[in-house]
């Protein structure tokens, strides 16, 4: 009897596309495609419970262990450094975490530099390996505004189109990190459900290399 893997995916626009994956690999569920508010989806037949959790959310449920493996954006895992196994990049919500700031923008070495983000650990981490002191302010959204309002000199904020930062007068001009949504599994999970989270992970890795190689 095969055992069940609970799978928590990112609500939202990457995780359609994550559904999609699992879907094409052999992990559908059908009832998932519902309309309605229901959280929490199985199909014992394929073996897989999913449940849709706030994105940042994903990776507490897998290292809690209520999942046993989920996707997450590397962005959420270089920022909460959850202890959980990275098994694989999905290649699905490429970005890129960068610095921004307004157009005219020249750094002050002889201040700390202000810095608006979502992500102050990565922001910190970021700086410290540059040797440059930084006045981090946690944001909750609309990141942009903060150096135009005067809040921040400039953002460390997830790129993906450049738009958002195009049409706030904004400019890129460092990348801290590229991004890519990632599988990961509890811990404890992997070795009792090895089979089965292998399984998921090979099959994951090989629909993603053939679509690489596609493009
Ligand atoms: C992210 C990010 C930017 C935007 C960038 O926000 O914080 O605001 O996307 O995308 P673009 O380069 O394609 O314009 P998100 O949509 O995740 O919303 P949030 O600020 O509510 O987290």
């Amino acid at each position: 009897m095969k055992n069940i893997v609970n799978v928590a995916l990112p609500k939202g626009r990457l995780g359609d596309k994550v559904y999609d994956l699992f879907e094409k690999i052999g992990y559908d569920c059908p009832s998932i495609k519902d309309p309605g508010r229901k959280l929490l989806f199985e199909n014992a037949d394929a073996g897989v419970r999913y449940f849709w959790v706030k994105p940042s959310d994903v990776p507490i449920y897998v290292e809690r262990g209520v999942a046993d493996v989920g996707v997450a954006g590397k962005d959420i895992l270089l920022e909460f450094s959850p202890d959980v196994y990275e098994l694989c990049d999905l290649g699905l919500g490429k970005c890129r975490m960068a610095v921004a700031s307004k157009r005219n923008f020249r750094d002050d070495t002889s201040r700390p530099l202000r810095v608006a983000t979502k992500f102050p650990s990565i922001a910190n981490n970021y700086y410290r390996s540059l040797g440059r002191d930084i006045d981090v302010i946690k944001l909750n959204g609309s990141i942009e505004i903060a150096p135009l309002l005067g809040l921040s000199d400039v953002i460390v904020d997830i790129v993906e189109t450049g738009k958002t930062l195009l049409e706030n007068g904004l400019v890129p001009y460092e990348t801290v990190t590229e991004i890519s949504a990632r599988l990961i599994a509890n811990k404890v999970s992997f070795k009792f459900k090895n089979e089965e989270i292998k399984e998921i992970a090979a099959r994951a890795a090989e629909a993603v290399a053939k679509k690489e190689a596609s493009e």
